[in-house]
């Protein structure tokens, strides 16, 4: 058996076999094949799917239109967008190892190269209750197809940097996408949505360690812009329809499978291979690193938790670090000398983030237990 049938069709979209959900039958089949049956869904796709699935009893029933499952048990039913990027991933498979039928939506953009996303995605196709969809979140309409019992929000356009050079897609994507998902929500009776902010949002503020409560009138990106647009857009729809919403401000996540354009990835796989790392300022700028299992573990006490109402939570470790100290940690890590091509602050930067977490401690029992050194050491161990 072909190994796409895990997930039900290919991840490219551009295996063209007649079984493939994504390839062949197509939603709007310019080619007016005979065998598109329906929106989405081929004969032979279905005969196919369900020959193989009957004997998998967790996994769903794609003819249902209501999108329950083969048991009609519509309970633990999670989507979760972004799935193929780095939290998401991470996320999704302690989703599927804690028994919940997942749903991951991504549209496996090229903002970095798609087969650090495509691996994430292999990784995930061992889980039978996994199911991946490849989705804009600007227009998709799979919250109405599978009426999950939550959504968490991962999917945006990362990226400070980038986000100077291509704000409008970060509007579009980040603003736009979101409220997309937040209307679906609405209207399909979804009661609660998860989903990622960032620690960008505190932008130029000085006062530190950074609190929920901080005023909020600083940032230095579209991308931290866009991420408080979201915050607001949450609120608004907690207030108009009683949508339960948790956002997190995620301070600089990193671990195994990390995102490569970011610090972490790129210095120990710089410093690995004996390739120049560019560090900008002085060395003074300072970051509070918080492993991805500890974020996850934040994430997923958020979702058991049916008394918070619409709240943001600091989901950061609490102890920042320069970056001179962060590339020693790399070093030794490393067990090798970095080579340092020194460039100035780049626009967009912020001299520092460190994160109060006693909020998220208080009503989420959060606790980030991996230090630095371990952690990346579990990165390095990953390359
Ligand atoms: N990693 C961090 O340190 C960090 C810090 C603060 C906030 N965040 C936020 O956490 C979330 C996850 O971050 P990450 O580091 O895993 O980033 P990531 O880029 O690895 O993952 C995001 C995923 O979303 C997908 N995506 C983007 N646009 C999409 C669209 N229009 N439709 C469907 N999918 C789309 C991408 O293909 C990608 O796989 C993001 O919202 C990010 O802004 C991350």
């Amino acid at each position: 058996m072909d190994d796409n049938y895990i997930t039900g069709y290919c991840v490219l979209g551009d295996c063209n076999k007649a079984w493939c959900h994504h390839c062949y039958p197509v939603k709007d089949c310019k080619e007016k094949h005979q065998i598109c049956i329906k929106e989405g869904m081929c004969e032979d796709y279905n005969i196919k799917y369900n020959e193989y699935y009957k004997n998998h009893d967790t996994l769903y029933d794609l003819e249902d239109d209501n999108g329950d499952n083969e048991n009609g048990d519509n309970d633990n039913k999670i989507i979760v967008t972004g799935c193929a990027g780095f939290i998401g991933s991470h996320l999704c498979e302690k989703l599927c190892q804690m028994g919940y039928n997942v749903i991951g939506i991504d549209n496996i953009n090229d903002y970095y190269d798609v087969n650090v996303k495509q691996a994430n995605l292999n990784h995930l196709k061992k889980y039978e209750n996994f199911l991946f969809l490849k989705e804009d979140i600007c227009d998709t309409q799979s919250i109405e197809k599978y009426k999950p019992i939550s959504v968490i929000h991962l999917a945006s356009m990362a990226g400070v940097r980038n986000s100077i050079e291509n704000p409008e897609i970060y509007e579009k994507v980040n603003c736009g996408g979101f409220l997309n998902i937040l209307q679906q929500c609405v209207k399909n009776n979804i009661s609660k949505i998860l989903y990622a902010s960032s620690s960008s949002v505190y932008g130029l503020n000085e006062k530190v360690p950074f609190e929920e409560t901080d005023l909020i009138s600083k940032c230095n990106s579209p991308y931290a812009v866009s991420k408080y647009c979201m915050e607001m857009y949450a609120k608004t729809y907690n207030q108009l329809y009683n949508l339960k919403t948790i956002g997190f401000r995620f301070f600089t996540v990193y671990g195994p499978r990390g995102r490569p354009d970011m610090a972490p990835y790129k210095f120990l796989y710089n410093i690995k291979n004996g390739i120049p790392i560019d560090k900008y300022g002085d060395g003074s700028s300072s970051r509070d690193y918080t492993y991805v299992d500890d974020i996850v573990n934040g994430i997923i006490s958020a979702l058991k938790n049916d008394k918070i109402n619409c709240e943001v939570y600091n989901l950061g470790n609490s102890s920042p670090v320069t970056l001179n100290t962060f590339i020693e940690i790399c070093e030794k890590v490393c067990n090798k000398e970095a080579i340092i091509n020194n460039k100035p602050n780049q626009l967009g930067d912020v001299p520092k983030t460190y994160a109060c977490i006693d909020k998220a401690k208080r009503d989420l029992n959060y606790n980030p237990t991996t230090d630095l050194f371990t952690g990346l050491t579990n990165a390095f161990n990953s390359l």
